[in-house]
C-alpha cells in the first residue's frame, strides 16, 4: 500500500510520462499544441474507456492510471494486451555521443482466427532495451516503456541514452503485456564525443557513410541499400532527399504500383511510407545502421513537386488564398501532413520546436568531421522555377528532371543573380557559416555538408538546372567566399536530387585565372554528388551506359562545366565515404538491375582526397583504366 501510494505521487507529475516516453506525440513540434498531440487529452480518453468498462472504476482517479499497472502489465486493462505485430521491423536514427534515437511500430492484432478490427480505445504498450551484446543477452544499458496508439499510426519513437560514444549497440522491442513477444533485433551505433581525436575515432580505423538520395518505389527496387548495408561496411546511412515520391507512377510491371494516390492528406503520407517500408532491402538497411537524412529526407517530392516555402508546381497558396491541387489540398495543408507523417515514420528528432520546419543540423564526430545537414528545399527557399513562372505546363508523366533541365527561363535567370535571394533562408545560411568557422576554429580534419541539390556549375546541354544552385548564383557566390576567405580547408559537399553521378573540385564557376582544372590547384574543396537509389537518369529513362558515357564526355569537356571532373549517368546507386584523418575515399557503386530484388552491384569508380589538398587527387579516379563508368576531364590522362 505504502508502495503504491509513492509510485502515485511520482505518477502525479508525470502522470503521461508513458505517452510522452513515445517522441512521436510531441512531433513535430512539442510548443505548439495544433501540430503535436494533447497527451494529456489522450490519456484522458483512454480513462473515460476504461471507466466505462470497469464496474469498479470509482476508486481510481485520473492521476492512478500510468501507475495502476506499474511495471506488471499483465492483465491489465489500461493496456492492449491481444498481441502485437512489429509490422515494419525496427530502425535507428539520428545518433549523438550517448543517445540514439530507436523507433518501431507496433500494431494490435486481430483476435486469432478473425478479421475483426482489435479494440483501439486503450494504448499499445512497447518495452525497450539496448546492449552492446547482439543477442542482447549481456548487461542492458538502457531499457524502458512507452505507449502507442492510432493517434500516430501505431509508430513508437524512443531516445535510449546513457550509451558510451563511438560504440555499436543492438537494441530490441516487446510487447509489456507479453514480454516474450518481440521485434528483430536492431543494431545501431554512437557518434564519437566531439573531442575524441581525429586519430582515435572508431579505434583508429576508418569511419564510412554511405549517401543515397532520390528512391522512388515505382521506379524499381531498393536494392542500393541492401547491398550498402551488406556488401559494404558502412556504418551510418545519409539520405539527401526524395526519400519517398508524392505522385503515383506506374510500376506494376516490376510489381512495384504505389497503393492511393497524389499525396495530399495524413493518411495519403502514412500509406505510401507504409508501402515504402516494405521493401526488404529498405527494412534491412533500416534494422541494421543509424540513418541520418536531411530533414527527415525531405527533398521536393516528399512534399510536393518543386517545392517552395509557400506553393509547389501543383498548388500554392498566396496572399490571394488557397490554391487546391487535384488531390484537393492547400501547399501548407499538404507540408503539414508531409511533416507529421514523416515525424512519426523517420527515427529523426525535433531540432527546435520553436521553430517549425527547421531540420538543419550538425554532427561533431570526434574531431574527425563535422557531418552538417542543411534544408535547401523546405526551410525558407524562394521561389524556384515553378513551372507556372516557366511558361511550362506540370509535366504529368516520365522523367520529371530532364523536363526541367529543358526549363530553362529567362524570368529565374534574371532573379538568380539577385544577391537578396536566398536558398536557405537568412537564419539557415548564418548558422551554416558559423558552423563552418566553428568546425575549423575546433580542429575538426573534415567538413562534409549533406544537402539536397547539385552545387557545381552544370550546363547540361545547353542549360542550367535553375532548381538546383545554379539558380541561386549569389548564394553560392557566398558560400564559395566563405570558404576561400575563411580559409576553411577539406570542405566536401554532398548532393542528390539530380539522378546522376557528378564529382567536381569546388572552386568558383569560369575561374580559370584561380583555378586549374587539370591539376586541381586554386579549389577549396570538393564535390561528390550521388545518382538515384530509383528514379529515372536525368540523361533519359533507362539510358544504357555506352550511350550516356557519351553524354557525360561532352558535358565534362564542356569549358562551362570547368569544375566537373567525372560524369557517370546510366547506372542507379548510392556512394560510401570512406573517412580518415589523413584520406577521404568517395566509392561511387551502380546496381546492375533494379526491376528485382536483388544485392548485384559494382564500384564505378573511386575518387581520393588528401587532408589539405582541397581537390580531387589527380590522376582522378585514378584515371581512365581504373574506372568502371562515366567519363573523365581530359578523358582521364591527368
Ligand atoms: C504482421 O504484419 C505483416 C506486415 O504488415 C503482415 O504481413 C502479417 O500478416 C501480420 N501478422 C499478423 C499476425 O497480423
Ligand atoms: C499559382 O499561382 C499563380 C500566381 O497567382 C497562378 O498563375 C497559378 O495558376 C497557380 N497555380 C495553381 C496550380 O493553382
Ligand atoms: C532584390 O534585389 C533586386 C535587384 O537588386 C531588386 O530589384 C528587388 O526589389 C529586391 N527584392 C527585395 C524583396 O528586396
Ligand atoms: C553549354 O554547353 C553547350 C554544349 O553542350 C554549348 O553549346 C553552350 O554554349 C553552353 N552554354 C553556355 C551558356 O555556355
Ligand atoms: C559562366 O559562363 C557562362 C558562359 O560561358 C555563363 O552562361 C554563366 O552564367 C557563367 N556563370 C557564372 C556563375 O557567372
Ligand atoms: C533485368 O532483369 C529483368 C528480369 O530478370 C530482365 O528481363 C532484364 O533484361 C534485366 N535487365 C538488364 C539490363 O540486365
Ligand atoms: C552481397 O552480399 C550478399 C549477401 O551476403 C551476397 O549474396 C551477394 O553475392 C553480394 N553481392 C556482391 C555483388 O558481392
Amino acid at each position: 500500500m505504502r508502495i503504491l501510494l509513492l509510485s502515485a505521487l511520482v505518477a502525479h507529475a508525470s502522470a503521461t510520462r508513458l505517452l510522452d516516453n513515445n517522441l512521436v506525440y510531441r512531433s513535430p513540434f512539442l510548443k505548439d499544441i495544433s501540430l503535436a498531440h494533447d497527451t494529456p487529452a489522450i490519456q484522458a480518453r483512454h480513462i473515460q474507456h476504461v471507466r466505462r468498462q470497469m464496474s469498479d472504476a470509482a476508486p481510481f482517479d485520473d492521476q492512478h492510471y500510468p501507475t495502476f499497472y506499474g511495471a506488471d502489465f499483465g492483465n491489465s486493462p489500461f493496456i492492449w494486451t491481444g498481441g502485437i505485430n512489429f509490422t515494419h521491423s525496427v530502425a535507428s536514427g539520428d545518433p549523438f555521443d550517448t543517445s540514439v534515437l530507436l523507433w518501431t511500430r507496433a500494431v494490435p492484432v486481430s483476435p486469432s482466427g478473425t478479421t475483426q478490427l482489435p479494440d483501439q480505445s486503450v494504448p499499445v504498450c512497447v518495452a525497450y532495451k539496448i546492449s552492446t551484446s547482439p543477442t542482447l543477452e549481456g548487461r542492458i544499458v538502457d531499457s524502458g516503456q512507452a505507449f502507442t496508439s492510432y493517434d500516430v499510426d501505431f509508430t513508437v519513437k524512443v531516445e535510449a541514452s546513457g550509451l558510451k560514444p563511438d560504440t555499436e549497440y543492438h537494441f530490441q522491442f516487446s510487447d509489456c503485456s507479453s514480454p516474450s513477444s518481440v521485434s528483430p533485433i536492431g543494431k545501431t551505433r554512437t557518434i564519437p564525443n566531439p573531442n575524441t581525436p581525429a586519430n582515435q575515432v572508431n579505434n583508429g580505423h576508418p569511419l564510412t557513410l554511405a549517401v543515397f538520395s532520390c528512391s522512388q518505389f515505382q521506379a524499381g527496387w531498393f536494392n542500393a541499400y541492401g547491398f550498402a548495408a551488406h556488401n559494404t561496411s558502412a556504418q551510418f546511412f545519409v539520405h539527401l532527399g526524395d526519400y519517398i515520391y508524392e505522385s503515383l507512377g506506374n510500376g506494376a510491371a516490376i510489381g512495384r504500383q504505389t497503393l492511393g494516390r497524389e499525396l495530399a492528406t495524413i493518411h495519403d503520407y502514412r500509406q505510401r511510407l507504409n508501402q515504402y517500408r516494405t521493401d526488404a532491402s529498405l527494412v534491412f538497411a533500416h534494422q541494421n545502421a543509424p540513418w541520418i537524412t536531411v530533414c527527415a529526407g525531405f527533398d521536393d517530392h516528399e512534399v510536393a513537386d518543386n517545392a517552395w516555402k509557400a506553393g509547389t508546381a501543383d498548388s500554392n497558396d498566396t496572399t490571394v488564398g488557397c490554391s487546391f491541387s487535384a488531390s484537393g489540398a492547400c501547399f501548407t495543408d499538404r507540408k503539414l501532413a508531409a511533416v507529421r507523417a514523416y515525424h512519426e515514420w523517420m527515427p529523426i528528432r525535433q531540432v527546435d520546436a520553436d521553430d517549425k520546419f527547421r531540420i538543419w543540423r550538425n554532427f561533431q564526430m570526434g574531431k574527425l568531421l563535422d557531418l552538417t545537414m542543411l534544408d535547401t528545399r523546405q526551410y525558407d527557399r524562394d521561389l524556384t522555377d515553378v513551372y507556372y513562372n516557366t511558361g511550362m505546363s506540370v509535366p504529368v508523366s516520365g522523367p520529371i528532371l530532364s523536363i526541367r533541365i529543358l526549363c530553362y527561363t529567362e524570368f529565374v535567370n534574371t532573379i538568380a543573380d539577385f544577391s537578396n535571394r536566398s536558398l536557405m533562408g537568412t537564419a539557415q545560411e548564418k548558422w551554416f557559416f558559423d558552423t563552418l568557422s566553428e568546425s575549423r576554429a575546433r580542429g575538426a580534419v573534415w567538413r562534409v555538408v549533406g544537402q539536397q541539390i547539385v552545387f557545381t556549375q552544370l550546363n547540361e546541354s545547353g542549360s542550367f538546372d535553375l532548381d538546383a544552385w545554379d539558380g541561386y548564383r549569389a548564394n553560392r557566390l557566398r558560400v564559395l567566399d566563405h570558404l576561400y576567405s575563411n580559409s576553411i580547408q577539406n570542405t566536401v559537399i554532398l548532393a542528390g536530387d539530380s539522378h546522376a553521378n557528378w564529382v567536381s573540385d569546388l572552386a568558383h564557376p569560369n575561374d580559370s585565372t584561380t583555378y586549374n582544372p587539370i591539376t586541381g590547384e586554386g579549389a577549396i574543396g570538393v564535390e561528390f554528388a550521388g545518382t538515384a537509389v530509383t528514379s529515372g537518369s536525368s540523361f533519359g529513362g533507362n539510358i544504357q551506359p555506352a550511350a550516356a558515357d557519351a553524354m557525360s564526355r561532352v558535358l565534362v569537356d564542356s569549358q562551362t562545366n570547368l569544375n566537373l571532373q567525372w560524369s557517370e549517368g546510366s547506372y542507379r546507386g548510392f556512394f560510401t565515404l570512406t573517412i580518415d584523418p589523413h584520406t577521404m575515399k568517395a566509392t561511387y557503386y551502380g546496381m546492375r538491375n533494379i526491376t528485382f530484388a536483388n544485392l548485384d552491384g559494382f564500384a564505378t569508380a573511386e575518387f581520393e582526397v588528401k587532408s589539405g589538398a582541397n581537390k580531387l587527387t589527380r590522376p582522378v579516379g585514378g584515371g581512365v583504366g581504373a574506372i568502371k563508368a562515366g567519363a573523365l576531364k581530359s578523358n582521364g590522362t591527368q
